[in-house]
């Protein structure tokens, strides 16, 4: 017998046992003033009237509760079956197992709500802020070619200087709609990984060399502790992480500090991986700002008012390429002192 039965038939005894003593004593005093009490009488009554309660009672609690509150519990799981087909939940006559997993049912669909809530806020935001990046540099442009356009064309000289500026706006819009275009390839999975062996050294090398004069404008060293070898071969995507250690080795410019030191370092980490450090002893970034980093367009200083500063979108990019690789990416830093960013690459494979 269910639990549920149990306790309906305990209800149904209880209520059927205070209603035939209620009728019974009604009885008794109407049949004692009349003169025609009978103890008989008076108890035949009782068990009647307890008989016939108990039966209304356990078929209204049947037909009308219990009857309606499964039709609840089936519908819902059908509903569910049909959104979740793996869920292969068997329909119960328990009223405690009913409850209980109406209540499991009623709490993961506030989870659901509450996660479609947090992916509706992040949306929100992604949208605003991709129009806020895009707006200044449009803005730009514009300016630019509306002075130009208002007379300021007539001068060769402002021409040449709009014209260049306008195009450096265009450059920055270009690589902004790039880089989220490259974010999404990835998040979609339509752009893949084309992995072979390469050396890493040598990557490193080259992207040194690329970013030469940018570290020389701030007097800034780039330096490679594995000078010693010649040469580590890696099983990744060349082109992507040449992309990765641009992005790292320009932040490290970025937000080093004249005549500061970006310093690259490569070790085996077990017998299968190696691990890449690259660190500088720039401004640092703050605890709390961690967590936040790898967000797109997340960057420390929303104010604009340090002098560096990108659209925030470089180490998204960063993160993706390495989750891709399926391999980690781990940050270091104290504010003042210096940040390390580290990521791990798979050893070559033959
Ligand atoms: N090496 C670093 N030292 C100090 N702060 C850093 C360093 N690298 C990143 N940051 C902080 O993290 C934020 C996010 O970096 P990210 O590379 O994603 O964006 P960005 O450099 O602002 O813009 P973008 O790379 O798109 O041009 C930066 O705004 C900066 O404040
Ligand atoms: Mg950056």
């Amino acid at each position: 017998m269910s639990s549920f039965s149990k306790k309906s038939y305990a209800f149904a005894i209880i209520t059927a046992l205070l209603t035939s003593l209620v009728l019974t004593l009604i009885l008794s005093v109407f049949l004692y003033f009349k003169n025609s009490f009978d103890i008989k009488i008076s108890l035949a009554f009782a068990g009647i009237s307890f008989i016939v309660t108990f039966l209304i009672f356990q078929y209204s609690i049947k037909k009308y509760i219990f009857k309606r509150v499964e039709k609840i519990y089936k519908d819902i799981m059908i509903l569910e079956s049909k959104t979740n087909p793996v869920q292969n939940v068997p329909i119960s006559a328990d009223m405690d197992f009913l409850t209980s997993e109406i209540s499991k049912y009623a709490k993961l669909k506030k989870q659901e709500v509450q996660l479609f809530q947090a992916r509706e806020e992040f949306r929100k935001e992604f949208v605003g802020n991709v129009a806020h990046e895009l707006k200044t540099p449009l803005f730009t442009v514009q300016g630019y070619i509306s002075t130009l356009l208002d007379g300021a064309m007539s001068d060769p000289e402002v021409l040449k200087k709009y014209l260049k500026r306008a195009d450096k706006g265009v450059d920055r819009l270009i690589y902004i709609v790039q880089d989220l275009d490259m974010i999404t390839k990835i998040e979609f999975g339509e752009s893949k990984l084309e992995t072979t062996n390469f050396d890493i050294l040598e990557l490193i090398h080259n992207v040194f060399e690329e970013l030469e004069m940018k570290a020389k404008k701030k007097k800034i060293t780039l330096s490679l502790e594995n000078s010693e070898q010649t040469k580590l071969i890696v099983h990744a995507d060349r082109e992507r992480i040449q992309q990765v250690l641009t992005n790292l080795i320009v932040n490290s410019i970025k937000y080093g500090h004249v005549n500061g030191t970006t310093e690259i370092s490569v070790e085996p980490l077990g017998d299968y991986k190696l691990v890449i450090r690259v660190t500088d002893n720039g401004e640092g970034i703050e605890d709390q700002h961690i967590s936040r980093l790898f967000e797109r367009f997340y960057r420390v200083d929303k104010s604009g008012a340090r002098s560096e500063g990108g659209s925030g979108l470089g180490l998204s990019i960063v993160k993706h390429i390495i989750d891709a690789h399926e391999e980690n990416i781990f940050v270091d830093s104290k504010y003042g002192i210096g940040s390390e960013f580290s990521f791990t690459l798979p050893l070559e494979t033959n």
